[in-house]
């Protein structure tokens, strides 16, 4: 396994290896890996010749006043797992290699982010599609693996790939989560004690709402009543959203039919935690 810092030193081993017709897999990540990152090296590496993992904590897609300096680092136990899991390429630079300057050029989603995260951390997803833009360009992979975690973030990387023709396959994977339910991730280590105990809440929330829509709840306004009161008797955490929406369009729906996201954002006293659900009625 190579780990690779400079910009030039990625692209001219990524072209080597494509003279060779060697098949490229890229794992975008911001590092701090769990079983959730771990799943999506896995599935490249089942598919690809070659795994390229990329840990990068994005300053652009963090907001002022979030936690783009708290967030949790610590590249040489990235390292370990990323060996373990049969990684071929690290690809890990500094802010500097990835911003030498002021851009001159900005890109700036349209679609799919006046809802759910995206109307909540203002700008958060132009960061996002901003870096993934550089990191396509850089690493130029066959399939790209991202997490239905951030189910949003899959929505908006299908109409990048889609709109500036990347010539791509996005591979959505099923969210991991711990044998309670709570979805994977690495903010959770900021949760207290008693927080860790309530935040399965969040998924069995989810869950609960689905049976409901299964049994015939067609109207979106009682189905997502129901999440806000599950999570409120369950946890000590803030709403910050319940939404549910047609995916991957991410609009709005009279009544419950077709492909659907329900999809929450809870505050817990220094983690804020998503989670979401898609399936089709
Ligand atoms: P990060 O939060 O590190 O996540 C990297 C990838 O792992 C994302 O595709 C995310 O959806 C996936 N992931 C996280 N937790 C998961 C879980 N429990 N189950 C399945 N997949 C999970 O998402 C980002 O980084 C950044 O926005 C990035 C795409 C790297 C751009 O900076």
């Amino acid at each position: 396994m190579k780990v690779i810092r400079t910009i030039p030193e990625m692209q001219t081993s990524v072209k080597q290896e494509r003279r060779e017709g060697k098949t490229i897999g890229f794992v975008p990540t911001m590092g701090y890996l769990h079983e959730g990152h771990l799943t999506l090296l896995q599935k490249a590496r089942e598919t690809n010749d070659i795994v390229v993992l990329s840990i990068f904590v994005n300053p652009t897609q963090f907001g002022p006043n979030e936690d783009f300096d708290a967030y949790p680092r610590d590249f040489e136990r990235d390292e370990k797992l990323a060996k373990e899991a049969g990684v071929d390429y690290v690809f890990y630079p500094d802010v500097r290699e990835m911003y030498p300057k002021e851009m001159s050029i900005s890109v700036s989603v349209q679609k799919r982010v006046d809802v759910l995260c995206g109307s909540k951390r203002e700008g958060h997803f132009d960061g996002v599609a901003t870096v993934l833009m550089k990191l396509f360009n850089i690493v130029n992979p066959d399939q790209a693996y991202f997490g239905m975690k951030d189910a949003q973030q899959v929505a908006v990387v299908d109409g990048l790939i889609h709109d500036y023709n990347f010539p791509i396959e996005l591979v959505p994977v099923e969210t991991v989560r711990e044998e309670d339910g709570l979805a994977k991730s690495s903010r959770n280590v900021y949760l207290t004690e008693q927080e860790r105990k309530e935040a399965p809440a969040l998924y069995a929330s989810l869950q609960a709402a689905k049976e409901r829509i299964g049994q015939g709840e067609q109207n979106p306004q009682a189905i997502l009543s129901f999440v806000k009161n599950y999570i409120e008797t369950h946890t000590s955490g803030i709403i910050d959203y319940v939404q549910i929406y047609s995916y991957p369009q991410l609009t709005e729906m009279d009544k419950l039919e077709g492909k659907l996201i329900l999809a929450l954002a809870v505050k817990f006293s220094k983690a804020r935690l998503i989670d979401n659900i898609t399936w089709t009625v």
